[in-house]
Order: structure tokens, then C-alpha cells, then sequence
């Protein structure tokens, strides 16, 4: 029932923390988190009040009413406790951004962006964080990039920014390939300058 991105997300955090899940819709983390990993208890939040009742629902059907405690925030800014980790996925970077702009954030923050990962590099090695893990996943056509965060400092060059610290030549190889596609119909100069410093790139990476 979890998908891989699911699991690899729940995968990232560092085990027993006491974790909250940003945008959880479904509970679906949380609930990985409970019953694959361990973990004593969860917490779930979401800015949608009908989100929220479906987020009941699921964790009444796995019994876990006790473990999982589930709040209405817009981002961190309607909790009133803290916690060792928060994870934010399934959202896009500009909603992540805004979320974590200007918020008391924890030690550890796990990211699953549906877009811009150089907006999450960027913001995030701003604010005094530096990248433990990148994974990339495949599932459904698509690819993940997960982020795992914690407080500290790092310097990222642009090219870090824009490809990702752990550089996976599968993942980039298929967005140059959407790229050319993209280039076929659009003919625009600046995305075939990004698709020459993008292969110039790859053929750096080792196999
Ligand atoms: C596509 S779902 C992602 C669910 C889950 N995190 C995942 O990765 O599968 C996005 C969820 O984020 C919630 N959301 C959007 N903006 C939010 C915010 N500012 N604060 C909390 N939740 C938010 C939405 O209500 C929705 O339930």
C-alpha cells in the first residue's frame, strides 16, 4: 500500500525522532512511519480541513488513533509544539519556499518537491542547511528527487544548485531528453544553451 516515494521518504528520517508531516493528505507518511519503521508516535498536519477528515479516516482503519495526532496548520505556523524533524513533500517549490520562510524550523527537514529543485537548493542552503542525502526514485513515468536536510552550513556551486549535490546521471540524462523534446517545438535559444551546459555536464558524471 506505500508507494516507493512514500517509503523512501519515511526511509530518510533519522529513526525515533519526533517527526511531523507538512501537507500529509493522505497520512500516508505517518503511517509508514508507525507501522514500518517503529516509531512510537506521528504527527500529521495539513492546511485543508477536508483533508483532515479524510487523514481520520485513514489512520481509524489502521488503529492508530493513539499514535498519530493530527493538526490544522498552515505550515508551521499553527503548531504549538516543536519537533526533531519535518517532512514536506508532494507540493511545489514555491509552496515549500513560502512554508519554510520565516518559520521556526527543526533540526531536520526531509523535502520531496514536484518541481524547481534548484528553488529548494537555493532556499535551503540560505537558511543554514545542509544536504545529509539525495535520492533520486523512479515510480509511475516519473522520477523524485528526495531531500534530506539538517541545520549546518555548506556551500553548493551553481552547478550543485541547479543538478544536485550527488549528481544521478539516469535522472539527468531523461531531463535532457524532455528538454530536446521541449527544444523540437519551442526552438528557444536559452533552453538550448541549458541543454549544451546540461550534456557538457553528463559526460563528466562516471557511469
Ligand atoms: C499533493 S498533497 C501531498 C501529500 C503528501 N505530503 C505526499 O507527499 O504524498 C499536498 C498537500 O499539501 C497540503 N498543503 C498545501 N499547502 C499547505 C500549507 N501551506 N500548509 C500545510 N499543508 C499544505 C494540501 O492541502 C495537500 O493535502
Amino acid at each position: 500500500m506505500f508507494s516507493q516515494r512514500i517509503k523512501a521518504l519515511g526511509d530518510l528520517v533519522s529513526a525515533n525522532n519526533k517527526v511531523i508531516d507538512i501537507g500529509t493528505d493522505h497520512a500516508y507518511l505517518p503511517i509508514y512511519l508507525v507501522l514500518k519503521r517503529g516509531f512510537k508516535e506521528a504527527f500529521a498536519s495539513d492546511v485543508s480541513q477536508k483533508v483532515l477528515v479524510q487523514v481520520e479516516t485513514n489512520i481509524a482503519k489502521y488503529k492508530l488513533k493513539d499514535k498519530i495526532h493530527v493538526y490544522l496548520s498552515d505550515g508551521f505556523k499553527d503548531l504549538k509544539e516543536s519537533y526533531d524533524t519535518a517532512v514536506i513533500a508532494g507540493m511545489g517549490a514555491e509552496t515549500i519556499k513560502k512554508i519554510v520562510t520565516d518559520a521556526t524550523l527543526p533540526f531536520e527537514i526531509i523535502i520531496g518537491s514536484n518541481n524547481h529543485l534548484e528553488v529548494i537548493r537555493e532556499t535551503f542552503m540560505k537558511l543554514g542547511y545542509k544536504i545529509i542525502k539525495e535520492v533520486v526514485i523512479y515510480e509511475d513515468g516519473k522520477y523524485y528527487d528526495l531531500i534530506k536536510y539538517q541545520k549546518g552550513s555548506e556551500y553548493l556551486s551553481i552547478e550543485d544548485i541547479k543538478y544536485g549535490k550527488h549528481h544521478h546521471k539516469k535522472y539527468l540524462q531523461d531531463i535532457l531528453t524532455k528538454q530536446k523534446m521541449i527544444y523540437q517545438q519551442s526552438k528557444d535559444a536559452k533552453l538550448l544553451e541549458e541543454i549544451h551546459s546540461l550534456e557538457k555536464f553528463i559526460e563528466k558524471i562516471p557511469d
